[in-house]
């Protein structure tokens, strides 16, 4: 253990599970240690570095607005936040024009949560099983994953789980107590798994037919991840409220929710976040929507995401079950547990993750170059065999 990972266990809460790694610098899809060893990023913090890493444009904005004003909470009108918030609802899907800024994708999610209450006097929510929603209490009471729940109980009350992809199962879990469905339009945490468009179409379908809303999470599939600006975009599907965060401002945290004309009630003063809404955040936010339009990067991730695809798929491993995702988020579930895998690959020069135990998971940068997908194939495929 290097002195910087010795300081960092003296005196954090030993909460996370790190690796034995200490990354000090990057640029576009590359990452360095300490040592000066050069990784391929496949995780792009966690689905947060979607232009890569030190971008020069956004790093201007940053600089730029940080020399102007820092902070300006919502008491006040701000420029910065007027340009993001007319940008941000002119690539939402239509119908969902009115933002609620916030700093993480679980407080997007709670203040969804929130919102749908209010706005339809109802308690109840119906998530699915494996769906990952956060980690505060509202956003985890939407969470499946019992060893995440298990240590923090009670948890909110009013949230059920039903079969993920399974709409009979979806229309029987509702009643007149419902507020809202809670869906990720493919689950990321739990295992890379897309929805079919059936599902997805059918529940916005049965949400409209029975005075339901339809809650939609784009924290991590958003902005351009899956090939398409939001995932939504694929199936055509108009969520009352859409949550997004990660990617949304090139790594400073942010998170927002866009709501639709069917969120109707909302009383002044019940909702807030000091934070929220800062200028700093706006303008590295507006200038990440500006290079993934200039450079249409969905329509990138959505091509280089099929070959990334196609390649994993090509690997002769009986240790594969299958290859999964959307555009560049990818999973490819092994018949056994990942980690060894995932230290292998990073002694190779690869940073991937994992999604849950046996599940490999790539969210690279959406600016990673074609040669290093195939070195990041090559190192898969040797891995495995080794
Ligand atoms: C779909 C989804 N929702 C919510 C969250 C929580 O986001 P955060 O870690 O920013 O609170 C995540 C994080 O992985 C996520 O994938």
């Amino acid at each position: 253990m290097s002195t910087i990972q010795e300081r960092e266990e003296r005196y954090s809460t030993g909460v996370y599970n790190k690796r034995e790694v200490t990354i000090v610098r990057g640029e576009g899809a590359h990452l360095w240690d300490e040592h000066g060893k050069e990784y391929i990023d496949c995780a792009a913090g966690m689905g947060v570095a979607s232009l890569g890493h030190a971008h020069p444009i956004v790093a201007e904005a940053i600089a730029a607005q940080a020399r102007t004003l820092i902070t300006c909470p919502e008491l006040f009108y701000n420029d910065q936040r007027a340009q993001l918030l007319e940008k941000l609802a002119a690539v939402t899907p239509p119908g969902l024009d009115r933002i609620f800024l916030c700093n993480s994708g679980t407080e997007a999610v709670e203040g969804a949560l929130k919102f749908a209450r209010m706005s339809t006097g109802k308690p109840n929510f119906i998530a699915t099983m494996r769906a990952f929603h956060g980690r505060t209490m509202g956003a985890l009471a939407a969470t499946w994953d019992p060893s995440y729940r298990k240590y923090f109980e009670p948890l909110p009350e009013g949230f059920r789980h039903v079969p993920y992809d399974k709409l009979e199962a979806l229309e029987e879990a509702m009643d007149d107590n419902t507020a809202a469905v809670l869906l990720e339009v493919v689950q990321g945490e739990g295992g890379v798994r897309p929805a079919s468009a059936a599902y997805l179409q059918g529940a916005q379908e049965l949400c409209r037919q029975r005075d339901v809303l339809l809650i939609i999470d784009e924290v991590q599939t958003g902005f351009g991840r899956t090939g398409k600006f939001f995932a939504c975009e694929h199936y055509g599907l108009q969520p009352d409220i859409l949550t997004m965060a990660k990617a949304m401002a090139g790594g400073l945290p942010m998170g927002a929710f866009a709501i639709g004309e069917r969120v109707q009630t909302i009383h002044k003063g019940t909702h807030s976040s000091t934070f929220g809404g800062n200028p700093l955040a706006c303008a590295a936010a507006s200038a990440v929507l500006d290079v993934l339009q200039g450079q249409r990067l969905p329509e990138y991730a959505a091509e280089v995401g099929a070959y990334f695809k196609e390649r994993l798929r090509a690997i002769d491993s009986s240790k594969i079950r299958e290859v999964r995702g959307l555009g560049l988020m990818l999973g490819m579930e092994l018949k056994e547990k990942v980690a060894p895998y995932l230290r292998g690959l990073m002694e190779r020069g690869v940073i991937a993750l994992a999604a849950g135990t046996t599940v490999l998971r790539f969210l690279p940068p959406l600016i990673i170059p074609i040669e290093d997908i195939d070195t990041v194939v090559s190192q898969v495929t040797e891995v495995l065999q080794a």
